[in-house]
């Protein structure tokens, strides 16, 4: 279970606690993703030359790869106030109204797991990003009647893991919309030597490649990988991280050549050999692995998937020769599986509840 959670990405307390530190403030510090930087650079300059608010924001993407960042960055480099909820945490219309009517002109309104928000809620939205107006029912019975609130002009940032399960009049009120990718290896060494270097821990090239190569594309695991291993290096090493550090450490904490955990081989060692290698849909899969279905579609399938393990198709999910290599076991997928390994990828976006 600690294991698990160690390079689960999804957000911890603990994260919380370093994360003013270890947070890039500005577009400059924020590493990577270049391409959505460069779009977003453009609109953030263009909108305050015209002295507008910023056009509403979409973020997608596995948990841990920068959303929330992102969407304090944005805020950041307009200058202006944000306000945070999530999906989840807005229970009724009225909430979302009265969060709404106090933002300011320009102000950046957060929504995290975007995909959560109760239906009537979520209506709700619809007019205001549209119209920038709310329209609110007052009194009750036949004396009801309907009354047009306007709003400031806002900027709604919307982020989720699972792009699929959005509305589409939803999804079409936002003008910018950016998918968040793994980071590559180049992105995932600077970020390693960002924070070691806000964290004031000593660590040689060596060390900084064995756990930026660990760490599955995604800040977060990074950050979360590195004060594990800082905590062996001063307790057996004098406090630097070195390769063989940083490799005896992530060895104890179960973490193989790349990035994957216990739970990671679990899921892929169940469709070997529970499954024949697939195809096998993900609640079964959920179901034989003692797995959350979130759990597996948020954080354990998108890596397996990047990493060309595990390919999502039409008929579930499909173990690949790699994966067998990996396992240091000989492919025997079932005819079905091979079969389905040789079919197009679904798009990573849609059909997810196969
Ligand atoms: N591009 C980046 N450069 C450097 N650090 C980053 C970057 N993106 C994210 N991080 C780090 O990873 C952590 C997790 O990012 P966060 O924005 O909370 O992810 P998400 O909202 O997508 O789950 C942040 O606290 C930050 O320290
Ligand atoms: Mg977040």
């Amino acid at each position: 279970m600690a294991l698990e959670r160690l390079v689960g990405s999804t957000e911890r307390e603990e994260d919380r606690a370093a994360e003013t530190s270890l947070r890039p403030r500005h577009l400059d510090e924020y590493i990577g993703q270049d391409r959505v930087k460069e779009n977003l650079r453009i609109v953030i300059e263009a909108a305050k030359a015209r002295g507008e608010s910023l056009d509403h924001v979409l973020l997608y993407g596995p948990p841990g790869l920068g959303k929330t960042t992102l969407a304090q960055i944005l805020a950041t480099e307009m200058g202006v106030s944000l306000r945070i909820t999530s999906g989840p945490a807005i229970d009724r219309a009225g909430d979302l109204v009265s969060i709404l009517t106090n933002l300011k002109a320009g102000d950046v309104l957060f929504i995290d797991e975007i995909h959560r928000l109760a239906r009537q809620v979520e209506e709700v939205l619809y007019s205001a990003m549209e119209d920038y107006a709310v329209d609110i029912i007052i009194g009750k019975g036949p004396a009801a009647r309907s009354m047009r609130i306007s709003l400031p002009r806002f900027t709604l940032v919307g982020a989720t893991t699972r792009l699929a399960l959005l509305t589409s009049p939803l999804r079409d009120r936002f003008g910018i919309i950016h998918r968040l990718d793994f980071y590559d290896e180049r992105a995932m060494l600077e970020i390693m030597r960002r924070s070691a270097k806000i964290l004031r821990v000593t660590m040689d090239e060596d060390g900084a490649r064995e756990l930026a190569l660990r760490a599955r594309g995604t800040p977060r695991v990074a950050n979360r990988l590195l004060k594990r291993v800082r905590d062996y290096a001063q307790v057996r090493a004098d406090g630097a991280i070195d390769g063989l550090v940083a490799r005896e450490a992530l060895r104890r904490l179960e973490i193989d050549s790349l990035g994957l955990d216990e739970t990671d081989r679990r899921v892929l060692s169940a469709i070997v050999d529970k499954f024949e290698g697939g195809p096998v849909g993900v609640a079964t899969l959920a179901a034989a692995t003692n797995e959350e279905v979130d759990a597996i579609m948020d954080v354990y399938e998108p890596y397996l998937i990047q990493l060309g393990f595990l390919q999502r198709t039409p008929r579930g999910r499909v173990a690949t020769r790699r994966a067998y290599e990996h396992l240091g076991k000989a492919y025997a997928a079932s005819a079905v599986a091979r079969a389905a390994a040789q079919m197009t990828f679904l798009d990573p976006d849609s059909e997810e509840e196969l």
